[in-house]
């Protein structure tokens, strides 16, 4: 496995892939690797095959975070990344990753901050997350396109945690003709129901006791759902009730969003234009740290 730093060693490493007729498949990252990321390293490895290419990269990107947010904190283990990659063996015996991108700022940015060059998809990007990180998916989907320009991969992964920023990515996706497959993955959980995430690190042992009330609260709402609620305000207020339940917990947003668009929504219905299937959402703080989570909704 090796490691590239230069977009010029990655296309010329995507090349001869692909001369080689092999299939490219990318996880793109932010590092500080867990199972969470592992997994969608497995994924892309059964999606491209032994004989495919996958490529993880690893980058803090400054152009999602806002002023204030954990941007200098946040935490770069390349040296524990690579290792927990080099560690992983996938089920018919082929490696995890083949490869590690990890550019420096000035490598992807060699015009300096903030960039001239943007991508930007308009309304998506507002809802949910959006309020409260204005510029954080213009910085995610701007990114990604230049991660994807550099890796050109057949297929891309990555967590349905991360629901809204999945949703922008398979949108730009398509409205841009990339012709990469975008493949979401699962939420990978702990015991408790806490999803897996990089900042799960910043919470004290009493927080991180109190998060558990963020799946409880999804979990809740998807029984809810399931029996036959198609109320989202009460669906909203049952998972707010929840997340009560925990002194530390600062709601951001609760909400319940039609999937494909993430407009909020009031009624849920079999012929909604995803077709029945809803995301509810939140983002709650302790403390310091924000944590996201969602769940899907399906009207049968
Ligand atoms: O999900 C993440 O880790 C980041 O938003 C991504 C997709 C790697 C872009 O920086």
């Amino acid at each position: 496995m090796q490691t590239l730093h230069t977009v010029a060693e990655m296309q010329a490493e995507a090349d001869r892939a692909r001369c080689a007729g092999r299939r490219l498949a990318l996880v793109p990252t932010m590092g500080a690797l867990h199972e969470g990321h592992l997994a969608l390293v497995r994924e892309a490895r059964q999606r491209v095959g032994p004989e495919g290419h996958v490529t993880v990269s690893v980058f803090v990107n400054p152009t999602q975070f806002a002023p204030g947010e954990d941007y200098e904190r946040y935490p770069r283990t390349l040296d524990a990344d690579r290792a927990a990659l080099a560690e992983l063996v996938s089920e018919d015996g082929a490696g995890g990753a083949d490869a590690v991108f990890a550019p420096s700022a000035e490598e992807m940015y060699p015009f300096g901050l903030p960039p001239l060059t943007t991508v930007r998809v308009a309304e998506m990007g507002r809802y949910l997350c959006g309020a409260s990180r204005p510029g954080h998916f213009e910085g995610v989907t701007s990114v990604v396109t230049k991660l994807f320009l550099a890796c050109r991969p057949d297929v891309a992964v990555f967590g349905q945690k991360d629901a809204q920023q999945l949703a922008i990515l398979r949108r730009m996706t398509r409205e841009l003709g990339f012709g990469i497959e975008i493949v979401g993955h699962p939420i990978v959980r702990e015991k408790d129901g806490l999803a897996l995430s990089s900042r799960n690190r910043y919470l004290s042992p009493e927080e991180r006791r109190q998060a558990v009330v963020l799946s409880r609260a999804l979990f809740a709402a998807g029984h809810a759902a399931g029996q036959g609620e198609r109320s989202a305000d009460a669906l909203r207020q049952l998972m707010r009730e929840q997340i009560a339940l925990a002194p530390l917990a600062e709601v951001d947003y609760v909400e319940v969003v039609d999937a494909d668009s993430l407009a909020p929504v009031e009624t849920l219905e079999k012929e909604g234009p995803s077709g029945g299937r809803y995301l509810a959402a939140l983002a709650v703080r302790f403390g310091g740290t924000r944590l996201i989570d969602n769940t899907t909704l399906r009207v049968a």
